[in-house]
């Protein structure tokens, strides 16, 4: 090999790890099979195993709390988003992928690996049920009332591309849907929703859904900031949110 071919192997080597291992979207495989099967277990146990699951979801999200806060609110300015609400499948699928480093998370990769969740919650462990646990306690969060909007210029725009491009994958208000994982988009602040929107168009995020890669393809910056404001003002259902922006979190307190 001359040194001009070493280069090029070293390069096209380099390319495949960082970007080809892809795995086919949605087939995380056994973790993530694993505690969504304990997970549908959830809704036949008694009150008092349910309030143990409960427990151990709080115990576990100690650790998540530190950046997503205690509220499971994220922040505004997009750096970590809100996870109170989100489906339990949902969540599960996106720690699975982080773990698998199916999705780039290098903040949040060291925690979210088995061995850091068993540290913080030992009694819990790191494994499916862990997940499935946290993931559950999650999704009943209530949301932020006040998440971080778009610039508010644009949403008639916005409104057409969703009706026509989101609405048959993430639902008419942004609802998601939980069995297919397909994440609840709603109230959800404005700055994260549009980098995972521009990473999953650019092809940045490996988990991303390649029916979505397809379906916004031919969006203009004009149009992906237009539709992800209106994304960013579908306010979740009443029962979903918390009762002021000042809710505190008394698992936390
Ligand atoms: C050190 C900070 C940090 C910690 C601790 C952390 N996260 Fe995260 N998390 C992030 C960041 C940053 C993102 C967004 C990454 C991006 O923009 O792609 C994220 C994203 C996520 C997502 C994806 C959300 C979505 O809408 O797709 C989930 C789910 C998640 N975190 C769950 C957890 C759980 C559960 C824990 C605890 C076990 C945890 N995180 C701990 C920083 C953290
Ligand atoms: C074919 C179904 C489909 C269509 C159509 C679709 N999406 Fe998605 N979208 C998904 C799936 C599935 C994911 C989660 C991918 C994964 O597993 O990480 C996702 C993820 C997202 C995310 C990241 C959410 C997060 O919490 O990280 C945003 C933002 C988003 N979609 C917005 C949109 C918008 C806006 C439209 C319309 C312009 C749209 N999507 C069209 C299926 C779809």
């Amino acid at each position: 090999m001359n040194k001009t071919t070493k280069i090029l192997a070293a390069v096209l080597t380099a390319g495949i790890f960082a970007g080809g291992s892809a795995m086919a979207w949605n087939e995380g495989g056994g973790e993530q099979d694993e505690a969504e099967k304990i997970l549908a277990t959830f809704a036949g146990k008694t009150d008092a195993e349910k309030a143990k699951i409960r427990e151990d979801g709080v115990a576990v999200y100690e650790v998540c709390s530190a950046c997503h806060l205690p509220e499971g609110w994220g922040t505004p300015d997009g750096t970590f988003p809100q996870l109170a609400g989100q489906s339990a499948n949902v969540i599960i699928k996106q720690l699975a992928d982080i773990r698998a480093k199916n999705r780039d998370n290098p903040t949040m990769y060291p925690f979210a690996l088995p061995k850091e969740i068993k540290n913080a919650a030992p009694e819990v462990g790191g494994g499916p049920y862990a997940i499935a646990a946290v993931a559950a306690y999650i999704s009943k969060i209530p949301m932020n009332p006040a998440n971080g909007v778009g610039p508010g210029t644009d949403l008639e725009h916005g409104k057409k591309l969703y009706k026509k491009n989101c609405v048959r994958c993430h639902g008419e208000n942004g609802e998601g849907h939980s069995v297919d994982h397909f994440p609840l988009i709603q109230g959800q602040h404005f700055k994260y929703l549009i980098r995972q929107f521009e990473w999953i168009r650019d092809g940045k995020r490996r988990n991303a859904n390649p029916d979505m890669i397809k379906q916004i393809a031919g969006f203009s910056d004009r149009d992906m900031t237009a539709v992800i404001d209106y994304v960013s003002r579908l306010k979740p259902p009443k029962n979903k949110l918390a009762p002021s922006a000042d809710w505190i979190n008394p698992d936390f307190d």
